[in-house]
């Protein structure tokens, strides 16, 4: 059986801006998950930057940070059995229009830049990015 983990979990500015940080609490709190740790606030260039340095050198970096540091976030982490590959399977794929019926970004998304949620990819990065937001 999966072990217990925390992971961290971002409503994005677009998901505030289109009153889902309901919906998306509502989901990880249906699947059994609880959310430990929740904070409403706008991220900085240099937190941003810091947050999503793997992709420092991608094309889309400029375009990541400048919206993720457009508006207030909601920040959060959340545990559970298995909560890192949980999270990625109720968020559904990066790009929207690759992510099934039933996930977040499936249900709610149709552009990868706002793509609603930001979730953890292994428990390395959910142990960084709980540090970063909460530490
Ligand atoms: P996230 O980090 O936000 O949870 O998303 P992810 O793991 O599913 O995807 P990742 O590869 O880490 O990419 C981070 C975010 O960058 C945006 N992106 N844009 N224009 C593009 O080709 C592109 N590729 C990725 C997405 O908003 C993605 O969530
Ligand atoms: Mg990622």
């Amino acid at each position: 059986m999966p072990e217990t983990q925390r992971t961290f979990v971002m409503v994005k500015p677009d998901g505030v801006a289109r009153r889902l940080v309901g919906e998306v609490v509502r989901r990880i709190e249906a699947k059994g998950y609880a959310i430990v740790e929740m904070r409403m606030l706008t991220i900085g260039t240099d937190l941003a930057e810091h947050h999503y340095a793997e992709h420092v050198d991608k094309p889309f970096f400029s375009e990541l940070v400048s919206f993720i540091t457009s508006g207030p976030v909601v920040a959060m982490v959340v545990e559970g059995t298995g909560a890192v590959a949980g999270m990625r399977k109720i968020m559904g794929a990066t790009n929207p229009l690759e992510a099934g019926p039933g996930s977040i970004r499936g249900d709610y998304a149709t552009v990868i830049t706002e793509n609603i949620v930001h979730g953890s990819d292994s428990p390395q990065s959910a142990a960084r990015e709980v540090d970063l937001f909460f530490g």
